[in-house]
């Protein structure tokens, strides 16, 4: 156990902290031991108004916030990933606590997130517009601003890097924030308020309510000052903010959701190294992941070999203590436990469970690494996404097959190959449906690649260039110019 400090409980409304205008509180629990850490305030509708005022008023005009000029937000941005990394140790120990992922893991997240705050940071001033040559005696051009007030609405899973994939280009693009962190770790979302602070960003730029879904996330959503709502989380609520979003005010929206991403390997690939990457694929952040590669489809020639290398790695998986020297901690919370816990038994019905299948000791949300081969696509494991440690393996045949089979989902988050013959490889990327696509590695996301799905796993994307554009407006300028010269 981790001794870590709490230092921030309250809500962060324009730069202060304040209890819950209800007074109320809900407990953070440890997935771990399944302890409460802390109670938190609860954020509710009146503190989402509070919140949104208070963001609305720093976007008005003349305000310290929007006469800022363009490279001096990027300097309060570059602070803030520089305090980032002051804090890492202090923050991805709290991050473990809350959420139970290893220690170690979290530190890299937060560096890695400290990378896409200084990306957006560079990009503040360089928001350009366009000079088009319209019909007609005019000189026209496009300014791109803020979009305004943002709800951010935050998962549990990555709870640091989904923080900064939404306020940092937000912040580069100049809009003030309200951010609602998962109700199962508002702890993280917190300290980092208090780095805001610390960075300098005026008083209503950034505030942070934590609180539940149906009633602080859902204040948001059908908030009418505010001009967009950037949600990620499961395709069930990604539904019901996009009809809150429409009823309310016909807000913006970008939504990432849910996955069922499909990993293909190919006869000719070496059997180690494509289970390995499968492997990871599968398992990282212990399956919670929107873009895990929870579908393993190998080809008839190697599906052998592949099966007993991927059993062989998951049983030596370790799973423990987030403290320790550990690649995988505990799920999150008992809802997520037994959810996981219940498609383990009905994988076990349906397909051959060739590595865990178990709960991880008695105390705390662990599951062991669990791998089904002979998967077919009929399976519920196969269709529906787990969101924990279980990796289900399919045989194809050929290259038509499997594509068709790949694309039957209706989601479309992410998809991988595994092969040495590049016109397989590029055929395969021409012919998936998936915002991202990786060839020979997976999961590599990095601030300057746009992220996000086709279908049902989400609309817009984050990260890169394509990522601030969602939080911009384009303005069409046009001035009628003199018929003849003036001199
Ligand atoms: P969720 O979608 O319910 O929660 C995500 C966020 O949305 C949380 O901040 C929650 O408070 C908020 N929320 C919930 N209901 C809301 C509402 N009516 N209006 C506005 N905001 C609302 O996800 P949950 O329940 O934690 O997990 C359920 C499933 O979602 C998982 O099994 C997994 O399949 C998927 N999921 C996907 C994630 C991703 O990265 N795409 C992250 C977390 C969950
Ligand atoms: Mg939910």
């Amino acid at each position: 156990m981790s001794n870590v400090e709490i230092k921030y409980t309250k809500l962060f409304i324009n730069n202060q902290w304040v209890d819950a205008v209800s007074k109320k509180t809900f407990p953070t629990i440890n997935p771990q031991d399944e302890s409460v850490i802390v109670k938190v305030a609860e954020g509710d509708k009146a503190d989402i108004d509070i919140a949104v005022q208070a963001a609305k008023k720093a976007f008005q005009r003349y305000t310290e916030w929007r006469t800022l000029d363009a490279s001096q937000r990027g300097r309060l941005l570059f602070k803030l990933a520089d305090l980032m990394e002051r804090d890492v140790t202090y923050l991805s120990e709290l991050e473990t606590l809350d959420c139970g992922k290893p220690v170690k893991q979290a530190y890299g997240e937060i560096i890695w997130a400290a990378s896409i705050v200084r990306y957006y940071a560079g990009k503040a001033d360089k928001i350009l517009g366009n000079t088009i040559p319209a019909d007609g005696e005019v000189l026209t051009f496009t300014l791109k601003e803020p979009v305004g007030v943002c709800g951010q609405i935050l998962p549990w899973n990555y709870p640091i890097p989904m923080f900064i994939w939404k306020i940092a280009p937000a912040l580069a693009a100049g809009c003030t924030i309200v951010v609602k962190p998962a109700e199962q770790t508002p702890l993280t979302a917190l300290a980092m308020a208090a780095l805001v602070k610390e960075a300098g960003f005026p008083p209503g730029v950034v505030n942070v309510v934590p609180g539940y879904g149906p009633t602080a996330g859902a204040a948001l959503t059908h908030h009418p000052d505010v001009d967009k709502v950037a949600f990620t989380g499961s395709t069930e609520v990604g539904r019901i903010i996009m009809k809150g979003a429409s009823a309310a005010n016909l807000k913006r929206i970008t939504l990432e959701l849910g996955g069922k991403s499909p990993l293909v390997v190919f006869n000719d690939a070496d059997v180690e190294k494509a289970a390995d990457i499968a492997h990871r694929a599968a398992f990282a952040n212990a399956g919670q992941c929107c873009v895990a590669g929870s579908r393993t489809y190998v080809q008839s020639g190697i599906y052998d070999k592949f099966v007993a290398k991927a059993a062989e790695i998951a049983k030596k998986r370790s799973v423990g203590n987030p403290y320790e020297d550990v690649q995988q901690g505990p799920q999150i919370d008992p809802e997520m436990f037994n959810k996981v816990m219940g498609y383990i038994e009905v994988g076990k019905k349906s397909a051959r469970c060739v590595a865990g299948g178990n709960r991880h000791g008695n105390k705390g949300f662990f599951i062991e690494p669990t791998v089904f081969a002979d998967v077919t696509d009929d399976m519920k494991i196969s269709n529906e996404e787990i969101f924990g440690p279980v990796q289900s393996i399919h045989k194809f045949e050929t290259f038509e097959e499997v594509v068709d089979r790949a694309n039957n989902s209706n989601y479309g988050l992410g998809a991988g190959v595994v092969t040495n013959d590049v016109n397989i490889a590029l055929a395969f990327v021409r012919h998936v449906r998936a915002g991202s696509v990786w060839v020979n590695t997976y999961e590599h996301v990095t601030a300057q690649t746009p992220f996000g799905g086709f279908k049902e796993s989400g609309i817009g994307r984050e990260l890169g260039e394509d990522g601030i554009l969602q939080y911009l407006e384009i303005k069409t300028v046009t001035l009628s110019l003199p018929k003849k010269p003036l001199l």
